[in-house]
């Protein structure tokens, strides 16, 4: 089978990594992919977002699955252009994706249909909103109500900083039309982990969970990332706590979606605090995690490629997965500068000797010049390793940074530093 995925970053590099594995594979692309994608996978020069492209690439190529990694896409309608066209695909409906298009959405959806998840309101109205902080009072949590590039959050400690972020949203656009509407929500305290299913519109079947550190420098300080490093399994989630969250969380949000006539297709994935009631839904993301992806196809034993098809095709409950015991841990290598502006174009080397240990350099944000790897974006690389345990999963993953000569780069030192703490 001839196989697409959609995206450049290193989740997209995993998921082709995990997919090439596959004796169902005949030939894999990638479009747009990155430099280090271009070794597995036969890389297309088209955008994730040029929906037209990748459906009459598709169609042309007679592609047997599409597997789409970013959101944006999914939100554009890709998925249902692809159905359209008679094509497979793995990944929600643009409908369905609205899950993580809006946030008072997803909100709405949990209040219909009782899922635990902090207490809110949505505004389109900047006193309304106001008047509503002014009687709950802080802390408390306002977010541009659409996408905004995981910026759109803001966690205010006193009602000064809630007006501020409901200006800096409603009045000054600061994420355009993503902030036309906020919700605004009771500020809930516990332990932070991301869980991810696969689901074919009827049936969910949990992957596993992870934890990542979004935060951009050691001891989970500085600004806010896509996430520096992320591990799976997350220790806070043991066996009994994630058949809670399946039976809570995830199978209520999968029947209430499809009573509500937008089935989801996909992977879902929720961001979850655990708390001393219980663990609250925080988001849903209807995407794989990216880090966490990439310690998700470490640790998956099952072949991804069949997997896949079998969401796209409804028939996960015929599906079993076998994981690995092992611990896996990503470190992600970002240019100097991220999250704020940087330089692209750097050089880098000592990819071959950090893998000669057994890690894996997913690369997120690289391109090819001739022999050369050149860093062209802010997250660059995902260095990743599994052993037994975390501490020894990011021994391993801290050996293989060490090869990495790239002057220009930057890396956290402490990731998985809450599992091991444990
Ligand atoms: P989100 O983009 O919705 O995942 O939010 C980004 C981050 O903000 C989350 O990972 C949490 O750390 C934090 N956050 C979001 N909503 C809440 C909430 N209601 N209470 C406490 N922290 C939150
Ligand atoms: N690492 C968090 C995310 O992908 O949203």
């Amino acid at each position: 089978m001839k196989v697409l995925v959609v995206g450049s970053g290193g989740r997209e590099h995993a998921l082709c990594w995990a997919i090439a594995k596959s004796p169902k594979l005949t030939k894999l692309y990638c479009a747009p992919g990155n430099g280090g994608i271009a070794d597995i996978a036969e890389c297309v020069a088209l955008n994730a977002m040029d929906l037209d492209g990748i459906v009459e690439f598709a169609k042309s190529e007679k592609i047997g699955l599409v597997v789409v990694g970013p959101e944006d896409p999914l939100v554009a309608g890709l998925a249902d252009r692809l159905s359209k066209a008679g094509i497979k695909v793995f990944g929600p409906s643009a409908a369905a994706a609205m899950i993580e298009g809006s946030k008072g959405l997803m909100k709405d959806l949990c209040a219909k249909y009782d899922i635990p998840t902090a207490q809110y309101a949505r505004f389109d109205e900047c006193d309304a909103a106001k008047e509503y902080i002014r009687v709950h009072g802080a802390p408390i949590v306002v977010k541009a109500d659409g996408l905004a590039a995981g910026k759109g959050v803001i966690l205010c400690r006193n009602e000064n900083e809630a007006y501020a972020a409901i200006d800096h949203i409603m009045i000054e656009s600061a994420f355009g039309d993503a902030g036309a509407e906020v919700v605004i929500e009771e500020f809930m305290t516990g332990e932070e982990a991301s869980f991810f299913a696969l689901v074919d519109g009827e049936h969910a079947l949990p992957l596993a969970a992870a934890q990542d550190h979004k935060a951009a420098f050691d001891g989970d300080e500085g600004p806010n990332t896509g996430g520096m490093g992320a591990y799976s399994p997350a220790p806070v989630i043991d066996k009994a706590m994630a058949a809670r969250i399946m039976e809570t969380i995830i199978e209520p949000t999968i029947r209430g979606m499809a009573e509500d006539g937008t089935p989801y297709q996909g992977v879902l994935f929720a961001g979850l605090m655990i708390t001393d009631e219980g663990p609250k839904l925080i988001e849903y993301n209807c995407r794989f995690g990216d880090p966490e992806c990439q310690p998700l196809m470490m640790r998956l034993k099952s072949d991804l490629l069949e997997v896949l098809l079998a969401a796209a095709e409804g028939r996960l409950d015929e599906v079993e997965l076998e994981w690995n015991r092992n611990a896996a841990l990503a470190v992600v290598m970002a240019t100097e500068g991220y999250p704020g502006s940087y330089d692209k174009g750097s050089e880098i080397n000592g990819i071959a000797a950090a893998e000669a240990g057994g890690a894996v350099v997913f690369h997120a944000g690289t391109k090819r010049d001739g022999d050369r790897i050149l860093a062209n974006g802010g997250r660059v690389l995902a260095v990743t390793a599994m052993a037994p345990g975390v501490k020894k999963a990011r021994q391993k993953a801290y050996d293989a940074v060490a090869e990495i000569d790239w002057p220009e780069g930057f890396c956290r030192s402490d990731i998985g530093w809450r599992a091991i703490d444990r």
